[in-house]
């Protein structure tokens, strides 16, 4: 059943916190574990944080991995048809566990619960899913577990809107030195190619009082790096009772005492003004990088993408942002084969690459996506062609990363230690303030700490480093 939001509020998160913590003598000395797996941006990822702290209150513990787990999560991703393969994938290997393990219970979340057609799916194919719910009801899960755990009922509970937003959920931060931070819900942009406006609804920007409180809360809490997110920041504080603006909301941010980086994303370029490139240029704590998607360079395709600049204006505004930064490292998205793409047009694509030179890009091949404009466009490109331009893009992209890694040799950078390197554990990553991952022989005793480092060599995706010298308090 679908239904509409009414109004809700920190009381609301309240009430539902209440409820987990009710919930817990369902699950009281059965020792169970849970286990989310996240899928998508970082948008879901952040939504995750709050099922665990759901899941946490409700007295789950997590488990090591997805196999001993008596709860499974799948917070979904629907942006290209592979993410949604996946998951169906993933549930066929599950029902098995159900008929071992009475305690076992699967919950689908996210983007891809928001379709219809994915709904009739998993109610086809798929009915032994104790829980669906989607984006705009996650607040809702305590009342959902509750429902599930007392009546013995499947519990599937989707929205339609979501008008209001929901402040002060408990929350399971991943790391305890940085954490995200909301700043808007949704996207009013409707890029042809694109479903996230239709299974994230209408932009939704949060008051500039909450989102203030809740970084001084995370800062009290040892937070020195948030990062900031929306599917469009640029446009952030144009639907509040008092309109204000994105540039304005990092200038009162910055004066944050304590708070040492400031990072976000995603940018429109269309939405990105001279106000932000100024205030980005002269705040030291913002980060000097910038993930700009370009998408396509062909002003033809653009205009079928409905992205609101043509190749020339993107150019330019890179230009002026590099002119004010100098350093700023860009990052960006690219499709390839969006329908009626040509090798004319492909060949923008490549020019903007050149030309900019990225450190790095995530680069997609168009996938058609049910109800948007562009799945029922003529010339889509066939798969052949969409390969070879893939690789082509590659070929041009791989030696321009290389180049920015190789030329970061020698030079001294201030990293936040993040966390002991996968693959040693001798070994801490932190970041650059331009977000380039940085391998270092350090203390774990220091992971949350600023070091300064020098770097002494340079592989695809990140730089190995040597201390400088004693820990650095503060960038
Ligand atoms: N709001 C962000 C992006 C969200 S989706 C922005 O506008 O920049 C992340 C990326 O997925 C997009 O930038 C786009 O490059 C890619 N993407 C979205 N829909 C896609 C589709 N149908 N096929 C292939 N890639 C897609
Ligand atoms: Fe999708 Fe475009 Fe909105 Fe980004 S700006 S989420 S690509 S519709
Ligand atoms: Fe993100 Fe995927 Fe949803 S990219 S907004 S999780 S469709």
């Amino acid at each position: 059943m679908k239904r509409t939001q009414i109004k809700v509020t920190t009381a609301e998160a309240k009430r539902q916190a209440d409820i987990a913590t009710q919930l817990s003598y369902h699950i009281k000395d059965k020792n169970l574990t849970y286990f989310i797996a996240t899928f998508g941006c970082q948008m879901n990822a952040h939504d995750s944080e709050k099922i665990e702290g759901v899941l946490e209150l409700v007295g789950y513990a997590k488990a090591t991995n997805e196999n001993e787990a008596d709860f499974i999560i799948y917070n979904t991703c629907c942006v290209r048809e592979n993410a949604e393969l996946k998951i169906y994938g993933k549930l066929g290997n599950l029902k098995a566990r159900k008929k071992k393990n009475p305690n076992f219970m699967i919950a689908l979340c996210g983007c891809m619960m928001q379709q219809d057609i994915v709904l009739d799916t998993l109610k086809q194919k798929f009915n032994f899913i104790d829980i669906i719910f989607g984006t705009y009801n996650i607040y809702k899960l305590p009342e959902l577990l509750q429902t599930r755990l007392e009546t013995d009922e499947r519990v599937i509970d989707i929205w339609d809107t979501h008008d209001e937003i929901v402040e002060d959920l408990p929350s399971i931060r991943k790391h305890n030195f940085k954490s995200c931070v909301n700043i808007m819900y949704g996207c009013n942009n409707f890029c042809t190619y694109c479903i996230v406006p239709y299974v994230r609804g209408r932009e939704r920007s949060r008051e500039v009082s909450d989102i203030i409180d809740e970084v001084k809360h995370l800062v009290a809490d040892g937070v020195k790096e948030i990062m900031f997110l929306g599917q469009n920041v640029n446009s952030y504080g144009k639907n509040l009772t008092t309109p204000t603006t994105f540039a304005s909301l990092l200038t009162q941010v910055a004066k944050i005492e304590g708070l040492e980086r400031i990072r976000f994303m995603t940018s429109h370029p269309k939405d990105l003004s001279d106000e932000l490139i100024e205030v980005m240029a002269s705040t030291d704590k913002i980060c000097k990088s910038l993930h700009l998607p370009f998408q396509a360079g062909s002003t033809a395709v653009l205009k079928k993408m409905n992205r609101g600049y043509t190749k020339e204006q993107y150019l330019e505004l890179v230009n002026k942002i590099k002119v004010a930064m100098p350093n700023i490292a860009l990052t960006t998205d690219i499709i390839v084969g969006f329908p009626s793409e040509t090798d004319e047009d492909f060949k923008d694509t490549l020019e903007i690459v050149k030309v900019v030179k990225y450190v790095s890009a995530f680069t997609f091949i168009y996938s058609k996506r049910t109800g948007t404009p562009a799945a029922t466009m003529e010339q889509q490109v066939d798969e052949a062609t969409i390969k070879i331009r893939f690789n082509q893009l590659l070929d041009v992209l791989n030696p321009i990363s290389a180049q920015y890694m190789q030329a970061q040799v020698d030079k001294e950078f201030i990293i936040l230690l993040e966390e002991v390197s996968k693959n040693d554990n001798n070994i801490l990553s932190g970041r650059t303030d331009t977000g380039t991952l940085v391998h270092v022989q350090a203390d774990p005793k220091d992971i949350g700490e600023f070091v300064k480092v020098r770097i002494t060599n340079a592989k695809t995706h990140y730089l190995n480093a040597e201390l400088v010298n004693e820990k650095e308090l503060g960038v």
